[in-house]
């Protein structure tokens, strides 16, 4: 991590309170948080099957958690239910039925809007089309599209039919969206011609063919026109979405499923190797998701609820899509980017459509902050109550400003930590908490988090170990696709607790203070990337012997990579070289690979074993001594 931000971490506890209107309007007041609380940590089953009491179910559980196959668990085990029948179906018998559920803006400045009702239908309609295209339960179906609403029809259609949405975020090149396609051997891949991204238009259905290329699990491509320029249509196998779904039923049955059945596989970075995939399922997702979505955000009736993250990652399937549908509200999804036409895009947008909670990666803040304060004070941004951040830590000067210029000193800042495998907000402030800029506060109710040292054991308040969870939640994983061994990693190295790869350290209130990974994952501008990953697009170049990968610091990505590169005797050390490595990595990864430094080496350093040493590497960079830990091997340290 940043050091820079690390110190500030260390140095400023400055605690600041909600504001006594804040509290009085609040769904959950002080008492009531204490409450549960302590309700929630006496009986954390009571509490989730609580959670589960609000949602519809086909049938309920017979166990709300079945640890016979620990740490396998199953959440709701002998439930029956579909998460779309909560997220959409159910809001179309009550009062929400002609609510606004979702309001998207285009990048050119095109709007679509979508009641509950007609979202519905929409869904209805494509989940009738993927049936006709042979789509089934347990079917894989990837998604590779930027924000639009047919990415939403998109996911929901397929969950509705019990397949398993497959999101692979529009940025990846064709070989990672050929990896991911090959993994989890997806039977339809759904995209569009092309989309806007800062001004200019990016073609992706090209992308999706260069990735098909003798893939034999896929049987159709659906491509959704967006931006209408001329894509190869390859007769019987890729379809236009107009015309697939035009003379479809708007009515369509909803597969029940088991609570434990895939809801969705999400791909990201694992400790080692390759990208994992995740397995969210239906039941323990949508419980997970609702309650804590709901209570971070206060939701209510009426607000416009806005998460500036793109659908690709978990960011967007759990805040942008699922939890605002399972609380009813109105969603907004922007397709663009935030400087385009220029740097008051987001602004703009909250003023427009009155956005109530903005929630958005610091990465983007810092980004705007650059700018200046003079575009967020050419919006009226009055209808906002609530900023939430997620992803990466937020320093607090970006806090601040977030807080300042944007909240108008006024809106409680969230920052909210989770992940991909966690599904759901884990730690983060309720509304009513005294807020710690830079610090993700305390566990939601009925989460358990511990920060630990090697052997498992608590730390004393201020020292930074490792965050673990030390008690299952609902919305957890519940396999890596293929790979038993790799979901069971997570739970070898603490017994009994989830090893979330984080360093942290609780302070004396109890607080939390995300340190960084404590892995070989990087976080560049809240994108989370492998050091594998890069280092295996780097050595498939002809000149690259070996390469060892390091996070250094960078001011808006937060973490940017820097590549340690030992070459082949043919090749020179030069500045073009530098630049073809770059684009190299580019294309072998896509636009989300970004290297920001490259340093030719003789060679790296590597333990008696042969395993590379990419701390060494980077306490050189930052200066500073080596920590010894006396365990070079230590998985936990390299
Ligand atoms: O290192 C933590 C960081 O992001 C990692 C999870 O990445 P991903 O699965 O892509 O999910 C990101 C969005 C939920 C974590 O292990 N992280 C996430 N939230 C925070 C954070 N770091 C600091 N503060 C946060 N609020």
């Amino acid at each position: 991590m940043d050091r820079s931000i690390a110190d500030e971490l260390l140095f400023e506890e400055r605690v600041i309170r909600p504001l006594p209107q804040f509290v009085v309007e609040a769904n959950l007041k002080p008492a009531q948080v204490a409450e549960l609380r302590e309700a929630a940590t006496d009986d954390p089953l009571w509490y989730w099957e609580d959670a589960a009491d609000e949602l519809e179910w086909f049938r309920k559980w017979d166990t709300v958690l079945d640890e016979d196959n620990a740490p396998f668990y199953r959440w709701f085990a002998g439930a029956r239910c579909n998460i779309v029948h909560n997220a959409l179906e159910r809001h179309t018998l009550t009062v929400n039925k002609n609510k606004l559920a979702l309001i998207w803006e285009g990048e050119p400045g095109d709007t679509r809007k979508y009641t509950y009702f007609e979202l519905n239908r929409e869904v209805n309609r494509f989940a009738n089309a993927l049936r006709g295209l042979g789509v089934g339960k347990g079917d894989r179906v990837v998604i590779y599209m930027p924000p639009l609403p047919e990415t939403v029809f998109a996911m929901l259609a397929s969950a509705k039919i019990g397949a398993v949405h497959s999101m692979v975020f529009a940025g990846f090149s064709a070989k990672a969206l050929r990896g991911r396609i090959a993994d989890s051997d997806a039977k339809v891949v759904i995209t569009a011609d092309g989309f806007y991204r800062n001004g200019r238009v990016v073609r992706l259905k090209d992308t999706v063919d260069r990735a098909l290329f003798d893939a034999d699990s896929v049987e159709s491509v659906v491509v959704v026109r967006r931006t209408g320029q001329e894509v190869d249509i390859s007769s019987g196998r890729d379809f236009w979405y107009e015309e697939l779904v035009r003379r479809e039923r708007t009515q369509a049955s909803t597969e029940v499923m088991d609570a434990s059945d895939p809801l969705f596989v999400l791909y990201t970075a694992g400790t080692t190797g390759k990208p994992k995939g995740i397995v969210h399922a239906h039941g323990g997702y949508m419980v997970g998701v609702n309650r804590t979505f709901r209570d971070v955000f206060d939701i209510k009736p009426t607000d416009i609820f806005w998460c500036a993250a793109d659908t690709g990652w978990i960011t967007g399937h759990t805040a942008a899509i699922y939890g605002p549908l399972l609380a009813g509200t109105t969603a907004v999804l922007y397709e663009g980017h935030p400087n385009y036409p220029q740097p008051d895009r987001l602004w703009s947008i909250v003023e427009r459509y009155g956005v109530s909670i903005l929630y958005t990666p610091p990465t983007t803040i810092r980004m705007l902050m650059r700018h200046g304060t003079q575009y967020p004070e050419s919006h009226n941004l009055t209808s906002l109550r609530l900023l939430g951040t997620v992803g990466e830590t937020i320093s607090p000067v970006t806090w601040d400003w977030f807080h300042k210029h944007v909240g108008g000193n006024a809106c409680p800042v969230l920052d909210t930590w989770w992940q991909t495998e966690t599904g759901m907000f884990m730690i983060s402030p309720l509304p009513v908490a005294a807020l710690k800029p830079g610090s993700v506060a305390r566990p939601l109710p009925g989460v358990e988090a511990e920060v630990v040292d090697r052997q498992g054991q608590p730390v004393p308040p201020g020292k930074t170990g490792f965050l673990v969870i030390t008690k299952p939640w609902p919305a957890m994983m519940v396999a890596i696709e293929d790979d038993p061994d790799a979901y069971r990693s997570y739970w070898d190295r603490v017994p009994g607790a989830y090893f979330a790869g984080d360093a942290a350290r609780k302070d004396e209130d109890g607080y939390i203070w995300i340190q960084g990974r404590a892995d070989d994952v990087l976080i560049i501008a809240g994108h989370r990337i492998g050091t594998a990953e890069l280092e295996g697009a780097f050595v498939s170049h002809k000149a690259v012997v070996e390469v060892a990968i390091i996070g250094i610091a960078d001011r808006i990505k937060g973490e940017a990579a820097k590549a340690f590169v030992v070459l082949g005797d043919d090749y020179d050390p030069t500045d073009e070289l530098i630049e073809e490595l770059k684009e190299h990595v580019r294309g072998e990864l896509g636009p989300v690979a970004v290297v920001k430094a490259i340093e030719f080496r003789e060679s790296l350093p590597k333990t008696s074993c042969g395993k590379l040493l990419r701390r060494v590497l980077k306490s050189e960079e930052l200066g500073v001594a080596p920590e010894d830990d006396g365990d070079p091997d230590d998985c936990w340290s390299a």
